[in-house]
């Protein structure tokens, strides 16, 4: 049995789900196809969401436990459900989902599970579970295929003690002790999920640093910080391998400086988040002649064509920020300019969020990328401390950092460690994207009393005007 649309999407993560949507307002039939039964991708089902709900669950136990006293709430008997958080994880995800099907039936985007196979140009097999093969006739076709969890020499996943990000959202019990190979954005949301659940968490980085790549003052602080709550760090350690021996497991580390002194961690799970690798081996790519570039993405021009021109793809496959707004935010893009629209999206001013607490966040340069470039910046940073609405909710720690050009004041980057911040830098991305200055910025109205006014203060820092320091 054969079907026809002017445009398969696949994968229905969200690069691939907003695209089809996009597509279908725009008046493409549209066929969108992805292995899971649940749309959503990796994102929805076995990332973003449940981690935020499993953050979210976590911290109000750690505010029980050592929070509430201090406004006056008594609370006694507090203990971890954790049965109940999962529950709640998984409602959560549902509904979403769902909320994604109704948006396909309201635009009519034909929904396919399956796994795609390019065959020609315009001709996709699609073989289900079950193995029966359908083929779909394509006038466009946007690989939209996310990414998977990478892995490590000495590290077999199995799923039970050396797990990746997916089974370490599905736990039924609290591990005593996990090990945690990569202090990356997973290595300190799922770190930060299972400490708060009591869990002795030893997380184990190659490099110097937490939060590779992020500005160093934001490093230096997230780090302090979450030693606080508890994570243990061994940095500059390299994770030589795992054996699984009865409950347990033996993670071997060594220093990065040399494998003499190795030392074993005997733990009960070990996490590993080392990164995540493109999704394109089932895709038939080979036999079409599009090869891929040497970290394994699918080379494509600026309207996201592939050498073959009806043939697009966007997100995790193509590089860049691996991150769902990214692959949205392109999708979008990709599916208009195939119309003669659309603008454009910028790497540089795709705004990353950890969603430890407090949360972590930035856009654009760091002061270390300026510096190592020779750009003349000026630097305004303004503390949560002096936040009165951050005082009123007793969420002071952290700030927030604004780097300008020295010549034009245009915003170069912003990086903030407080409260909202994974709200709060959406202001600094608009900023960015609309081209205005620090200046700018530091003359808007900001409402009072509100975390935002650290922005304000941040760029009126610029220029040595802040009040409230
Ligand atoms: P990551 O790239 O953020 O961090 C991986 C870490 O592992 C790095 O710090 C790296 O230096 C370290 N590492 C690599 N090899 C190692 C080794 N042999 N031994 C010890 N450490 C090693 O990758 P992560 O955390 O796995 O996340 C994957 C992707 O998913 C990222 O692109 C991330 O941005 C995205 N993501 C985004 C989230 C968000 O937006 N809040 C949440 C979770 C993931």
């Amino acid at each position: 049995m054969s079907k026809e649309c002017d445009l398969l999407v696949i994968g229905a993560g969200p690069g691939g789900y907003v695209a089809a949507i996009r597509a279908a307002q725009l008046g493409l039939t549209t066929i969108c196809v992805d292995k899971r039964h649940l749309l959503g991708g990796t994102c929805l089902n076995v990332g973003c969401i449940p981690s935020k709900a499993l953050l979210h669950s976590t911290h109000l136990l750690a505010m029980a436990q050592h929070e509430l006293a201090l406004h006056g709430v008594q609370v006694s008997g507090i203990q971890a459900d954790l049965a109940t958080m999962m529950a709640h994880k998984d409602r959560v995800v549902s509904q979403l989902t769902a909320g994604i099907e109704f948006l396909f039936k309201k635009n009519k985007i034909t929904k396919m599970q399956g796994t795609a196979t390019l065959i020609t140009p315009d001709t996709v097999s699609i073989r289900d579970e079950s193995g029966s093969e359908q083929t779909i006739q394509a006038k466009h076709i946007l690989i939209a295929s996310g990414s998977q969890p990478a892995t490590l020499p000495g590290f077999v996943f199995d799923g039970e003690r050396v797990i990746s990000s997916t089974e370490a959202l599905f736990l039924k019990v609290i591990p005593d002790k996990l090990a945690i190979i990569g202090a990356g954005v997973i290595g300190l949301e799922l770190g930060s999920v299972w400490r708060r659940l009591g869990s002795a968490v030893t997380v184990i980085e190659f490099t110097d640093t937490v939060l590779p790549g992020m500005d160093g003052e934001l490093r230096k602080q997230a780090a302090r910080i979450l030693t606080k709550q508890g994570l243990q760090f061994k940095l500059s350690t390299r994770a030589l391998g795992a054996e699984i021996q009865g409950n347990g497991v033996a993670v071997t580390l060594a220093p990065v400086a040399g494998t003499a002194h190795q030392e074993v961690l005997q733990v009960d799970k070990v996490l590993l988040a080392v990164g995540r690798v493109p999704c394109t081996e089932s895709l038939g790519l080979e036999s079409l002649g599009i090869a891929l570039d040497s970290k394994g993405f699918i080379p494509v021009d600026h309207n996201y064509r592939t050498k073959i021109p009806n043939i697009l793809a966007i997100g995790d496959v193509i590089g860049g920020p691996m991150l769902a707004h990214k692959a949205e935010e392109e999708g979008v893009c990709a599916v208009e300019r195939l119309l003669g629209q659309g603008g454009q999206v910028h790497w540089d001013r795709i705004p990353g969020v950890v969603y430890t607490q407090p949360e972590i966040a930035a856009v654009g340069r760091t002061e270390e990328s300026l510096q190592k470039q020779g750009v003349a910046y000026r630097v305004g940073k303004f503390p949560f401390s002096a936040n009165s609405r951050a005082r009123a909710v007793d969420q002071t720690e952290g700030f927030v950092k604004i780097l300008a050009a020295a010549d034009t004041d245009m915003i170069l980057g912003a990086h903030i460690i407080g409260p909202q911040a994974g709200d709060l830098i959406a202001e600094i991305v608009l900023a960015m994207e609309s081209d205005l200055s620090a200046e700018d910025v530091a003359r808007t109205c900001h409402a009072h009393p509100a975390f935002g006014e650290a922005i304000k203060e941040a760029a009126l820092a610029v220029d040595g005007r802040a009040i409230h320091v």
